[in-house]
């Protein structure tokens, strides 16, 4: 199976996990749109979904699924997202769409985080894939110093403003030996929105598509 059949089979597996009948959280991604595709084709599977991207609300409504905002709902029973890494442990690097800040805002909201990625994503510690932070475009320069003096080298993701309006800066070469600890410490800085470590809302499920089919990891 080539990287858009384990794509399309773990987007598929994912509609397993989704009570009939619910408000399911949805997040952003090539993976995730494939997930959208396997809930249009099982026709009023849920009653609604809270997004997590302008992409993802396109494509939902696209399928004839109401779209609910964040602040309509108090808890999911749900959240299905890809991811850019996974560890042994869960814990996540996402943010690849840019779409970190409300993906984090969903998965909050949910009891379960159910991440659906190729088994390309599974990493035994966390920091090849450069490290994506959401920031507020007027601190950008003075963030990219702080995760500079943690050793990384950060770049800002040219054109790219997300949902709300914030800039990307990308961090190769960080060394991710404690997730929580480098979230807890990069989300408090001034002009940080999001950072895109998982740790906090790390999955406690994952559908890994391998060349053997799609296997289920609990964490
Ligand atoms: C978007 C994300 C995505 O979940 C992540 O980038 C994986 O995307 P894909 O399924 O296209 O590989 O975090 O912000």
């Amino acid at each position: 199976m080539n990287q858009d059949q384990l794509k399309e089979a773990v987007g598929r597996a994912a509609v397993e996990h989704v009570p009939r009948g619910c408000i399911v959280g949805v997040g952003t991604g090539s993976t995730v749109d494939r997930f959208i595709d396997a809930l249009a084709a099982d026709a009023g599977r849920v009653a609604a979904a809270v997004s997590s991207s302008e992409r993802s609300t396109e494509r939902l409504r696209a399928a004839g699924i109401r779209v609910l905002s964040a602040n309509e709902v108090e808890r999911l029973p749900v959240y299905i997202d890809g991811a850019d890494e996974i560890d042994p442990r869960g814990c996540m690097i996402k943010g690849g769409g840019a779409a970190l800040t409300r993906e984090k805002i969903v998965a909050d909201l949910a009891e379960r985080f159910v991440c659906i990625a190729d088994a390309s994503k599974q990493v035994d510690r966390l920091g090849r894939f450069p490290l994506p932070v959401e920031v507020i475009p007027m601190a950008s320069a003075q963030v990219a110093r702080r995760l500079a003096a943690l050793g990384g080298q950060p770049t800002l993701r040219e054109g790219v403003v997300t949902d709300n309006g914030g800039h990307i800066l990308d961090v190769r070469g960080l060394h991710i030996d404690d997730p929580l600890a480098l979230e807890g410490e990069i989300n408090q800085w001034p002009g940080v929105v999001t950072v895109g470590i998982f740790a906090r809302h790390r999955a406690q499920l994952c559908l890994l598509g391998t060349s053997e089919g799609v296997k289920t990891l609990h964490f």
